[in-house]
């Protein structure tokens, strides 16, 4: 296959190297951004009188029937091309005849692939975002039905303290709040324009580099033709925010993986998001969280792989940053589809509030609150803490929680108890108490709601 630089060569390629050195298998992905590029810089060469009217026209009109053929299926991106930009360049050619060979004027396939990426990160990130806004609202409707749904909260995956089902959830509400930032962050970051960067140092056409910057809707063009062509931060800033999120919804599959277990018993998952095995007839297993906490590693590991492909390359372009795009195409992809799955896993969980309560019962997460009791009735903290050790005690030798002692039982350990312990250790009580901002007494929790409610409608 004769190649767009074949000029310069006596032999053709061998074709192991070719093979070794082509990106169409991949890269085809971009072939949408590659075309909207030279439009904008077919464009902006017309304006500028470095091609005539007509010229663009052709060009254009070329360009447009290669994407009407490409979406329709009519024109197959094959692996006859070393990558899209030939492709793409060929098949004008082929169509309009030699006005065609006047596209790459002024451009480098250095900045042509800057370009794609952006454009296309650009409009990934938006759907990223777009799926967990969605996850938010899955997230927000759990919160709204379940602020006097008791369950433990816990340290060390030991029971600690009662907390909400709310506030539990609340908790990955804040997280994926975060990351819709982080993406955000890098959208308003990444927003500059390499094209007209040519190879590594601008060309000596008088290109109009703001104009083409706003026809992509750039906020300008970048600054630096030798960064603009070698720059590959904003993948890895994607890469490190996508990772994030994998490892939020990779705590969030843990936790449901362990609630779903035969000992939890906390939510029961849909059958539609379980799967058998091929052996044991009754088991229904988490397989969906389990996915989506593996693929974690995936991600994690495009990241570290583009971090270190990056460390070594010489300013400007060099051939190691087409190893950006499988792993970058795959991380998107994964991050994506986990969030979608995730989503509709989550909406169609059934949550066992009843066997939840009875676990913040059964594990003295009101121990606090009794110990508290007693320092509000005069006993220094450090005591009340012993006293509420030797209750423990000897509620664990009898199978039995705190509120179901009798009075007497209380008094034998500690004569400062009355009746009124009973209300002070109520779940809904020790809940109820902790009004501070960000804790899950209801009062407190409707006032986060509220402020969630808001920040999804915006
Ligand atoms: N396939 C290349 C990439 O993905 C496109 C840029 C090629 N530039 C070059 N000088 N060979 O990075």
């Amino acid at each position: 296959m004769a190649q767009l630089w074949g000029g310069r060569f006596t032999k053709e390629t061998d074709q192991l190297v070719y093979n070794f050195n082509a990106s169409i298998s991949f890269d085809k992905k971009l072939y949408r951004q590659d075309i909207n590029g030279s439009m904008a810089h077919v464009k902006m060469l017309a304006k500028q009188g470095i091609l005539t009217e007509g010229e663009r026209d052709g060009i254009l009109e070329g360009l447009e029937g290669i994407l009407r053929d490409v979406e329709s299926g009519l024109l197959p991106i094959t692996s006859q091309y070393e990558d899209i930009h030939s492709f793409v360049e060929a098949n004008l050619i082929d169509r309009i005849g030699d006005v065609g060979k006047k596209l790459h004027t002024g451009r480098s396939r250095n900045d042509q692939v800057a370009l794609d990426m952006k454009l296309y990160t650009r409009e990934e990130i938006q759907e990223t975002d777009g799926l967990l806004k969605a996850l938010l609202k899955t997230l927000y409707a759990i919160m709204r039905e379940h602020t006097e749904t008791y369950m433990p909260g816990f340290t060390h995956l030991q029971k600690a303290q009662p907390v909400t089902l709310a506030h539990h959830i609340g908790a990955y509400f804040e997280m994926f709040c975060r990351d819709r930032g982080r993406l955000s962050d890098i959208s308003r970051r990444m927003n500059t324009c390499p094209l007209g960067s040519g190879a590594l140092a601008g060309t000596t056409y008088p290109l109009d580099r703001e104009y083409t910057a706003r026809l992509l809707a750039f906020d300008g063009p970048a600054l630096n033709s030798m960064d603009a062509v070698s720059d590959r931060d904003y993948l890895i800033e994607l890469l490190a925010a996508l990772a994030t999120i994998m490892m939020h919804l990779s705590r969030f599959s843990e936790e449901l993986i362990i609630w779903n277990s035969n000992e939890y018993r906390f939510v029961e998952m849909d059958d539609a998001y379980s799967t058998g095995s091929s052996i044991m007839p009754q088991k229904k297993n988490p397989d969906i969280a389990e996915l989506v906490r593996g693929k974690t590693g995936r991600v994690y590991g495009a990241l570290m792989s583009l971090l270190t492909t990056m460390k070594g390359i010489p300013l400007a372009y060099d051939k190691d940053m087409q190893e950006d795009k499988e792993l970058t195409f795959d991380a998107i992809d994964t991050a994506k589809g986990c969030l979608a799955l995730f989503e509709g896993m989550l909406s169609t969980l059934t949550f066992r509030t009843d066997v939840m309560e009875n676990s913040a019962k059964k594990g003295f997460t009101n121990a606090t609150d009794a110990a508290d009791y007693l320092v509000n009735h005069g006993v220094p903290f450090r005591d009340a803490h012993g006293i509420v050790g030797r209750l423990v005690l000897y509620c664990v030798e009898r199978d039995m929680a705190l509120e179901d002692m009798s009075l007497s039982e209380l008094k034998s350990i500690s004569p400062v108890f009355e009746e009124d312990i009973y209300q002070a250790v109520s779940l809904k009580t020790c809940v109820d108490k902790r009004l501070t901002i960000g804790a899950p007494g209801k009062a407190a929790m409707e006032k986060v709601l509220e402020i969630y409610e808001a920040y999804l409608q915006r």
